[in-house]
Formats: C-alpha cells, structure tokens, sequence
C-alpha cells in the first residue's frame, strides 16, 4: 500500500511495549543520545501502539518544519493541549479554522503593537524590583514567573484584569499549568484531582474573561492589548465572515499564557545565570545598558532595546543550551523521504509520531562548537554558527509554525534585564543549577543569587 518506496529508517526494537514510556520518564535526552550513537541522525522507536521517528539536526529537519499540515500534521500529537485551552480553539478545530485564529494572534503580535507594549513591560519590571531590597537573596525563576504572568496580564489579557482581577487569575493559571503533567500527554482526560482542578479553572477563566469582554463591548471603549484585538478580529468569508465569539477570546487568551509564560520566565533566568557565572559576558552586558544610557538617557523603547546586541546574543545563547521545549512533534500524515549528511536516504512511514529536539540538535558539535559552552558570540559575525544551515536553530522552532512570538518575548526579556543591569549587582550564591527534565518545560532547579542594589552617586 505505500506508493512511496525506501528503506524505512532503523528501528530500535530492544525496546518492549512500555519500555519507551518508561525510558523517557527522566526526559527523552539519555535515551535519544543512545541512540543517535548507534543508528545516527534518524532512527525510529517504538512508544505503545505507536512509533516514533526522531530526526537529529539541520540535514534532516527541512520536511519537518516546512511542509504543509496535511503532510505534518500538529493535530494528533497537540491536541492534549484542548482541556486546557478549551473546545473550539487551536488544536480543537480544523487545522485552516486554526491558522485563522492564529492570524488573529499574530495581528496583536505585530510591530506597530509590540511598540506599544514596551512600556508596560518596562513599568511593570521597574515596580516589581522596586519592592526588592537594598540587598538580598533571590531564586530568579520564581521572581520572573511572578514577574512575567504580570506583565503578561496587562499587556495580553488587559487592564480590567491586571487592576481588578489580577490574583484570581494568577491563581486560576496556576491550577490550569498544575494540570498539565507529563502524564497528561498521553491521558489527558484520566480523571484525577489535578485535572479536575484544570477542568475547574478553565472554566473559572473563561467566565472572567466573558465578564470582560462583554464590558468592553457595552462601554465601546478600546485599548491596546491582544484581548482588543481578539475581540476585533473576524473569520475570513471562506470561514464564515463572522466575528470571534467570546469563548473563542478566551481559549485563545488561554493558550498564548501558556505558550508564552514558563517559556520566556525560564529563558530570563537561564540568561542570568549563565551570565552571572561567566562573568565577562555579564560585565559586557553591563557595559552595553552604560552606553545604551549615555545615548538614550532612561528611555527604553522598542527602537533601544533593538539596539542591545550584547544582550541579545545572552538569550539567544543561554536559550541555545537549555530550551524550555526539549522536544517538538508533528503527525506523518503520508510517508517522506529524508537525506542524512552522510548521504543515506529514509522513507518514514505514514502515522508516525515524528520529533524534532531543540535541547539535542543544539548539542551537535558540528553545528556549533564546544556545544557545552556559554558561547554568545557564536551568533556575531564572523561565527555565525546559527546561519549556514536552516534550522541549525531551533530555540524558536521555524518554518511553518515558527514561534510567534519571539520579538515579543525578546522585548520582554531584554527590558526586564535591562532593569535588572541598570539597578543591580549580582553575586550566584550557588553553582549555574541543573535542568529539571521531567516536567512538561524544562525548567532550572532551585538557584540562590544574592543582589545588591546600586547606589546612586551623591
Ligand atoms: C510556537 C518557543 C514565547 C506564542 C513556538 C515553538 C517554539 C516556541 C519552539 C514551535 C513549536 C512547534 O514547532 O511545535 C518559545 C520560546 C519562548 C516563546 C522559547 C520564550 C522565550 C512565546 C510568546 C508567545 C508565543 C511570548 C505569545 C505571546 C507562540 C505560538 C506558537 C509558538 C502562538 C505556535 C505557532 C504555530 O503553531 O504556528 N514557540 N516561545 N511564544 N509560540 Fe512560542
């Protein structure tokens, strides 16, 4: 039956009916690097009733992430993610009723917009470490978790909730995250305690959010956040012509907290720790905020924070070494070939789980040097590491559902740090922590650092 003849890719067959399961219960890293040691850049193993196919960097990623989602397919492995978001949206719906909603998303997440969230970004980083002390021992992944589902309330969610409603929904959130474990993947409706509490909060939510909507709606007046442009958007006439529904807003709202806020908290604090404990970086990025200052003054705009080179190649690279997604999947809905560097050709069959990892595929010391290395320079000229092959760099993904958000989180990353550079000194109490890869985003251990504020000259 399979019109598209090859050798399928090797299978690693060692393993029994569970034993996938069980072999990625401490993260899928251990076990993908034993088997990339033996069978190299594609090899398939077996997970349940299912098989999964592992595609090991750049040479053997294209397919991956360019081809069309009737080709590879985000539906059947993402959509655990619906009793978290709700019915209706994202991986609920047809995969062309999705990118109209995501359309709608990236609308609130163009330029012209990001412009005007910056600000915010700035006032909410400058009042919260204005409540630090003038000295004191901090776990940063906690503060910029606190830190960020406030910036991300007032400039996704809204005033009306970041002013009024801002503990009943971080509380909310955090019973919704509580119910997404590793085990929800493969039994997302297993009835639990945890996942009744995320049925009970999801629905919490979305009454919030209706409350809101509807008192935009009657007082007609608009502001500038996503929840606006959400409300605003409209199906095209292919799809029915018709306006978002306000159940519709809030799995949306819904689904970008969750895409966006473990993701840019950890990569915050990964910048700072390996920042902190490779000091001449630090120091470099010091001394970029002292020049950015002599030209700009206070000023942080859109336009300054585009200027931080230094700073910038700190996140790309601490965000090269520890991905919050150690692992990206599609659905092979029809069988493709694939070309390893050594020049052997695959044929991956037709309803395998098929996996990308960002965490492994940075880890290729032919793709970048002294992979194990706080390298930012890797990514200025002449290095350039990321560029000479497409897909080299996957902290963001790319291709056809490429992160639409990175220019977002970059701002807000990039100005929390540039806060933090600009009012602080810093001391790591303990040594740069471990990645906990258990949980569903990889995220550092616990990590004591010891801040001293600046004193302003007399
Ligand atoms: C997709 C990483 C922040 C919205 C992705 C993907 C990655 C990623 C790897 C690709 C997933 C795949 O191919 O299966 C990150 C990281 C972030 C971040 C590391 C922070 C440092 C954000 C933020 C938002 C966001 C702040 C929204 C405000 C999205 C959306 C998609 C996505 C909507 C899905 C795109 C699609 O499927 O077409 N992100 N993300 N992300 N991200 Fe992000």
């Amino acid at each position: 039956s399979n019109n598209f003849p090859g050798k399928a890719p090797p299978v690693e067959e060692g393993i029994p009916f569970i034993g996938g399961l069980i072999k990625f219960s401490n993260g899928p890293l251990p076990l993908m690097c034993e088997m990339y040691k033996k069978h190299g850049e594609v090899f398939t193993i077996p997970l349940l009733h299912k098989r999964m196919t592992f595609l090991v960097g750049p040479h053997v990623s294209p397919h991956f992430f360019n081809a069309t989602d009737d080709k590879m397919s985000q539906t059947e492995v993402y959509n655990f993610n619906v009793p978290t978001f709700g019915r209706g949206v994202v991986y609920d719906v047809d995969q062309r009723v999705r990118s109209e909603q995501f359309r709608f998303v990236a609308d609130a997440l163009r330029t012209t917009k990001l412009r005007t969230y910056v600000p915010a970004f700035k006032q909410e980083a400058e009042a919260y470490f204005s409540k630090w002390g003038d000295e004191g021992v901090v776990d940063l992944m906690q503060a910029f978790s606190d830190l960020i589902i406030l910036t991300a309330s007032r400039t996704l969610l809204g005033r009306e909730i970041r002013e009024t409603m801002f503990k009943e929904v971080a509380d909310l959130y955090h019973d919704l995250d509580d119910g997404m474990r590793p085990i929800s993947v493969i039994f997302p409706y297993l009835p639990t305690e945890f996942h009744r509490r995320r049925d009970a909060a999801r629905e919490a939510l979305r009454a919030i959010f209706q409350k809101v909507i509807k008192g935009r709606r009657e007082s007609g007046v608009k502001e500038d956040d996503m929840l606006q442009v959400l409300i605003d958007s409209r199906y095209r006439n292919v799809y029915g012509g018709r306006a978002t529904n306000d159940s519709e807003i809030a799995g949306l709202l819904t689904a970008i907290l969750f895409a966006g806020q473990h993701t840019s908290s950890v990569t915050s604090s990964w910048t700072g720790y390996r920042m902190l404990s490779n000091r001449k970086w630090f120091e470099a990025a010091q001394e970029e905020q002292r020049r950015v200052m002599r030209q700009h003054g206070d000023t942080l705009d859109m336009d300054v924070l585009n200027s931080m080179d230094v700073l910038h190649r700190n996140i790309q690279e601490a965000l090269r070494m520890e991905p919050p997604l150690v692992m990206l999947m599609r659905y092979s809905k029809e069988p493709f070939s694939v070309t390893t560097s050594e020049g052997k050709t695959y044929v991956v069959p037709k309803n395998h789980i098929v996996a990308c990892s960002p965490t492994f595929s940075h880890r290729l010391p032919h793709v970048f040097k002294e992979p194990e290395q706080y390298q930012p320079d890797r990514f200025a000229p002449p290095r350039e590491e990321d560029k000479p092959i497409p897909f080299s760099y996957l902290g963001f993904g790319g291709g056809r559902h490429g992160c639409m958000g990175q220019n977002f989180a970059y701002l807000q990353i990039k100005t929390i740090w540039s806060v933090l550079l600009r009012n602080f000194d810093f001391e790591m109490l303990d040594p740069v922590p471990e990645a906990d890869y258990t949980s569903m985003v990889i995220m550092p251990k616990p990590c004591r650092v010891r801040y001293i504020r600046k004193k302003l000259a007399a």
